[in-house]
């Protein structure tokens, strides 16, 4: 949206969030019917460009307001940036969804797609790696593990983490520690299984993520990874709409949603989708990184629960491949 790039005024910001909020909410509704998308995509993007064009044109500049510059890649503002922005959305969370909605996703998921879950986690040393709200952490002592533990850089999440694992007999399985991926602070090989949940696309260092799993994990040990392939209508969307609404503070974005009602759930993928800093890779790049950082018997997970993207994908749902592209990569592999 190059038009955007005209509009770093902050007189602009509410008309670049009514634009972008709205392309949101559109293509969440838009996807659920199962007709071609292309051509309803086409012209919400037409109809959001001509809007905000006229708006441009029509003067709406405040112009006494100092324009917002791009600020510099600093890796620990990131960070806290990133970590800030997570760590609000876990509290909250229900009970049933924390502790039984998590434990039979993922169950359903690894089921289906011929992993089973009490092989893979019973009596390991687990790191969730990047575990924000804990509750995958919780999920993985529940089937056994003998220790879980989960690392993130959210501290309120950690908080929520801890509260949560207090509440149930397996959570005394379960440490959690404030460490960045980047540099997890674990001896080499010192653990049977590293779980990452759909992180290191948020990261500065996708690649340096995966060369840290590699290095704590014992040989033989085993690596889950989630990360969001490419090629789907829905990344185009997203990748414009971070275009958009970096200009704006993202604060300011929440209260606004807020303001307007959105529902905890919508938020969320707002957040994560728009805000969140993303990294896609496709397929082929990913195969290739993890062959590089040492390891084998890769498997991709191709199930999930109805609501996935790649069970959409595998089901052969009309029009699947064009809004999610390769959608979640989910692998699982073993550290050689
Ligand atoms: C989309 S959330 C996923 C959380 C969890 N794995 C789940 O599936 O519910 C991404 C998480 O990654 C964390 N994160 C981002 N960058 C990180 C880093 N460099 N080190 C550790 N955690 C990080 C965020 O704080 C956030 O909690």
């Amino acid at each position: 949206m190059a038009v955007v790039k005209r509009m770093e005024d902050r007189a602009y910001w509410p008309v670049i969030m009514f634009s972008s909020l709205n392309l949101f909410l559109w293509h969440l509704d838009a996807f659920k019917k199962g007709e071609d998308p292309v051509p309803l995509f086409v012209d919400a993007f037409d109809r959001t460009t001509r809007f905000l064009e006229s708006t441009l044109t029509s003067g709406v500049s405040g112009g006494h307001f100092p324009p917002v510059g791009a600020a510099a890649v600093d890796e620990g503002r990131f960070e806290k940036q990133v970590s800030g922005m997570f760590s609000d959305i876990w509290v909250g969370m229900s009970d049933d969804i924390y502790f039984d909605q998590s434990y039979k996703f993922t169950q359903e998921r690894l089921e289906k797609s011929g992993a089973d879950p009490v092989a893979l986690f019973k009596g390991k040393v687990v790191v969730d790696a990047g575990c924000g709200s804990g509750k995958f952490s919780a999920a993985i002592a529940r089937f056994g593990a003998k220790k879980v533990i989960g690392l993130d850089i959210g501290e309120k999440g950690l908080e929520f983490a801890r509260l949560q694992a207090a509440k149930v007999p397996y959570g005394s399985a379960i440490e959690y520690r404030n460490a960045s991926l980047l540099d997890i602070p674990l001896p080499a090989g010192s653990v049977d299984m590293v779980w990452s949940n759909g992180v290191i696309h948020h990261t500065v260092g996708y690649e340096r993520c995966v060369k840290e799993f590699s290095r704590v994990l014992k040989p033989g040990g085993t690596l889950f990874l989630y990360v969001n392939g490419r090629f789907g209508l829905l990344e185009l969307l997203t990748t414009t709409l971070r275009l958009a609404t970096e200009v704006v503070p993202p604060t300011l974005f929440q209260h606004f949603i807020a303001l307007l009602g959105v529902d905890s759930g919508r938020l969320y993928w707002i957040q994560d989708f728009l805000y969140a800093p993303y990294e896609y890779k496709p397929a082929a790049d990913i195969k290739a990184m993890l062959g590089r950082h040492g390891f084998g018997d890769l498997r991709q997970l191709m199930r999930g629960v109805a609501s996935d993207q790649i069970e959409q994908v595998s089901a052969g749902l009309p029009f699947a491949v064009v809004k999610y592209g390769e959608a979640q990569l989910k692998y699982l592999a073993t550290k050689q």
